[in-house]
């Protein structure tokens, strides 16, 4: 069965949704572990409720920037993963990592991309730059990675209206309940 790393910053409900997918079936892959760079990241406790194995790893925990790469090459190694998942993960993996995995990384963004991506557009910065700019449709995209942050290919993507009375949390709420839907899909594809 195919072999899953999720990284998660935050909340983790998109890590939440996999877990779900993984277990009702519609997913045909199990999560091995979660990676944060975020002790706190209660995405973390998700993965933990479910007995998957849970990391800390990050550049600023680890003084040397070599022991970081390592020990993140070696979780992936020992747990043999065949796909990363980026899910809501506010970091840009090391590109030793994206060479290595090449193909093989995913990464679900709040918007449609290629409009609100790039360094500094995540969470609730892309909500607010959307309502800012008056955009009648805001969504989701789910894509490969390379080496620069929200630029490789797109796997899925959907729409949502931007209501007139939006704020970020609104938009955000709404923008996140279709990623709850891509980003299982989109794994699924893979895995097929
Ligand atoms: C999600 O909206 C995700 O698309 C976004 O962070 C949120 C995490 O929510 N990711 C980015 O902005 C990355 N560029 P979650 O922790 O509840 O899954």
């Amino acid at each position: 069965m195919l072999k899953i790393a999720v990284f998660v910053s935050g909340g983790g409900t998109n890590l939440q949704s996999l877990i779900d997918a993984c277990s009702d079936g519609s997913v045909d892959a199990r999560i091995e572990a979660a990676i944060s760079n975020n002790s706190g990241a209660y995405g973390l406790k998700r993965a933990s409720k479910v007995g998957i194995a849970t990391y800390h790893l990050s550049s600023v925990v680890f003084a040397d920037k070599g022991d970081y790469l390592d020990a993140l090459i070696k979780v992936l190694a020992d747990h043999k993963i065949d796909l990363i998942v980026l899910a809501g993960y506010m970091k840009l993996l090391p590109s030793e990592v994206v060479s290595e995995y090449y193909g093989r990384i995913i990464n679900i963004h709040p918007a449609l991309l290629p409009k609100y991506g790039g360094k500094g557009m995540y969470g609730m910065n892309v909500h607010r730059a959307v309502l800012k700019a008056g955009d009648r449709y805001s969504g989701a995209t789910v894509h490969m990675v390379d080496e620069k942050y929200d630029h490789g290919s797109i796997l899925i993507q959907r729409q949502v209206r931007v209501e007139p009375d939006d704020s970020p949390e609104t938009l955000a709420a709404r923008v996140l309940k279709i990623e709850h839907e891509i980003l299982p899909r989109a794994v699924s594809l893979f895995v097929k």
